[in-house]
């Protein structure tokens, strides 16, 4: 949801911005700006549409330039337009912003009656002014002064007329990381706009504020007194957040699931067992909860629906998974003695903070799964359970998903043998399925091409199905979305048993219906529901493990995972729809990795 970036030093800074913007570009792409100085001024330069227009545009020009600010953008307030693109200049104040200042109308009358006239629809405009207005020769007190006013989230990166080659940074509800090299200092939106520099990071926790003066990083607490940077060591390599030959991020992240799914489930077994002691989590935990509350946004969602079959199942302890943007402002009823899972690759997605908020205020514990080291729902969480899918670039998550999946597998393993359900020897079993599922991911990824034979048959496609039972209904919801959010192709996701009250009458030889048929107790219904779409006309693909059997005239294709049918299916079944919703969209010529309208972190209502 916008991605900053700011620096000053010793190198042209043009080209710190645009590499910076480069890596933060999957935060949003609708307008790209740079302000930046010169000769004791700002010159700030923005560009509606994705970045390379604005590094088109910049040229060779300004290379004597050694200190600025920029930004990409995901429009909330006003149109992707040039005039509504950051940098936002109002007064001495110029700056960039990512997230949302709720009281801006509030503010922007206040402001309008104190003189200040306004160009945009942005809430960013009016927090310039507002800084602006708070200005009295410091810029310290100034930002401290209008932070005070403001309502929302924010990060922002700030230039102040009169202070040449000084950035200034604070942070609420926004992430912002900061950084120093023999060249000079660096702030941003994550970590992968500086990693190609340094490995040695800092968060800045909320009220805190940075000062980049002259290549000088100092850190300020809220009453302004300049403290001890408390660094930090990232754990991603910047090849890591490159392509490395694919084409795309997405077709290299699907790829990276096996090595993923290795990483973050080995170091949690021990003599077979799980066990999150890694992870701070303590031995017991689940003993004593009597239900627990998943609560996530969008694929995440969907691994906790996963979660929710998986854990009642193994554990037999009750699961609530719900919308976390639903979940906030719902006042719900919580029962003493539960405990809550967030799930969030980002770590940022403002619903999901929210959630974790409510639930901590309400005094559930809250465990997040998340893969964003340091994040704000890593930080404020009571235990942190990392996933170690390293740096996710396409706005499709892929890998992510699986290992958050693979946690769910921990955690109902882990809380079946503390609530007594299963026994060691159980336990240990179901281990080994987990992982022999884990060995099977290479077989999926070499069955690309008869994936995407199917996939290119979908390129005139207007609107589809996914159609599943249990596990099966919550990897359909996760296929279905992975294929429209990147191939634009209408695609719902339906109980299969569902179908036939009203939806069936959508059904015609034109609307394609993937099946997913990987559950055996549920396969001859399943079965079924595929014959019901087939007597309709539609066309249904079926994908089953190699180990079940359905009659030839239940669907007109099938494709086979590899492997048992029953609860690991899913780490396998879930490449197939990644991969489908993969070849369709580069079938119809679409942007694989930076799908209209949307970005990766979600840091906004
Ligand atoms: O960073 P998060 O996991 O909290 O993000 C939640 C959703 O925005 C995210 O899962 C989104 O649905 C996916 N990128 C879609 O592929």
């Amino acid at each position: 949801m916008c991605g900053i970036v700011g620096y000053s030093g010793l190198k042209p800074v043009r080209q710190v911005l645009t590499d910076g913007l480069a890596s933060l570009e999957y935060r949003g792409y609708d307008s790209a700006g740079v302000a930046l100085w010169e000769n004791d001024a700002v010159t700030v330069i923005r560009q509606q549409g994705r970045l390379s227009k604005l590094v088109e545009r910049l040229g060779l020009m300004h290379e004597q330039s050694r200190c600025g600010i920029g930004h990409t953008r995901w429009a909330t307030h006003g149109q992707p337009s040039e005039v509504n693109a950051h940098p936002h200049r109002q007064g001495r104040v110029t700056l960039v912003h990512n997230g949302i200042i709720e009281n801006y109308l509030q503010l922007r009358e206040e402001l309008e009656k104190k003189g200040y006239h306004f160009q945009t629809q942005t809430d960013t405009e009016i927090a310039a002014a507002l800084i602006d207005s708070c200005y009295t020769g410091s810029p310290l007190e100034a930002i401290r002064k209008a932070c005070a006013g403001m309502e929302g989230a924010y990060a922002f990166a700030i230039l102040f007329d009169g202070h040449p080659n000084c950035v200034y940074g604070v942070r609420l509800g926004s992430p912002l990381v900061a950084a120093v090299d023999e060249t000079g200092a660096y702030l941003a939106s994550d970590l992968a706009a500086i990693l190609p520099y340094t490995d040695r990071y800092l968060l800045p926790e909320e009220g805190e504020l940075l000062a980049l003066e002259n290549g000088r990083l100092t850190c300020y607490d809220s009453d302004l007194q300049p403290m001890e940077p408390v660094w930090k060591q990232a754990h991603w390599s910047v090849e890591q957040a490159q392509k490395e030959g694919y084409r795309y991020f997405m077709e290299k992240e699907i790829h990276e699931q096996p090595q993923a799914l290795r990483r973050t489930i080995s170091p949690r077994i021990e003599d077979g067992l799980p066990t999150f002691g890694v992870d701070g989590l303590p031995a017991g935990f689940f003993q004593k909860i009597r239900r627990l509350y998943i609560t996530a946004c969008g694929t995440a969602l969907y691994c906790g629906m996963v979660g929710k079959a998986l854990i009642e199942k193994i554990a037999r302890l009750p699961v609530e998974v719900e919308v976390a943007s639903e979940f906030r402002y719902r006042d719900p009823i919580l029962e003493p003695d539960s405990a809550a899972v967030i799930i969030s690759q980002s770590g940022e997605t403002a619903d999901s903070l929210a959630a974790l908020r409510l639930l901590k205020a309400r005094g559930i514990p809250v465990i997040a799964i998340v893969n964003v080291v340091g994040s704000s729902i890593a930080r404020e969480a009571d235990y942190c359970l990392y996933t170690y899918a390293g740096p996710e670039i396409a706005v499709a998550t892929t890998k992510a998903y699986s290992v958050q999946v693979a946690m769910m597998y921990l955690i109902a393993i882990l809380a079946a043998g503390e609530r007594q359900v299963v026994d060691q020897e159980q336990q240990r079993r179901l281990i080994e399925g987990l992982e022999e599922a884990v060995e099977l991911t290479p077989k999926v990824l070499a069955m690309k091409e008869e994936i995407r034979s199917y996939a290119r048959g979908l390129r005139d496609t207007e609107s589809m199905f996914y159609i599943g039972r249990g596990l099966d209904y919550s990897l359909a919801l996760e296929g279905s979305l992975k294929l429209k959010e990147i191939s634009y192709i209408h695609a719902e996701a339906y109980a299969a048993g569902e179908l036939k009250h009203g939806t069936l009458a959508l059904v015609t030889p034109h609307t394609p219906v993937v099946a997913l048929a990987t559950q055996p107790e549920l396969l001859s219904k399943t079965v079924s529901n595929m014959r019901e779409v087939m007597a309709r006309g539609g066309p249904v693909l079926a994908l089953v493990t190699e180990d079940l059997e359905i009659d030839a005239g239940a669907c007109d294709q099938r494709i086979t995972i590899p492997g048992k049918g029953g609860i690991f299916a899913p780490l396998l079944v879930v490449i197939v729809l990644q991969m489908i919703g993969f070849y369709a969209a580069e079938e119809r010529g679409c942007d694989v990795d930076k799908p209209r309208n949307l970005a990766k972190s979600v840091t906004v209502e």
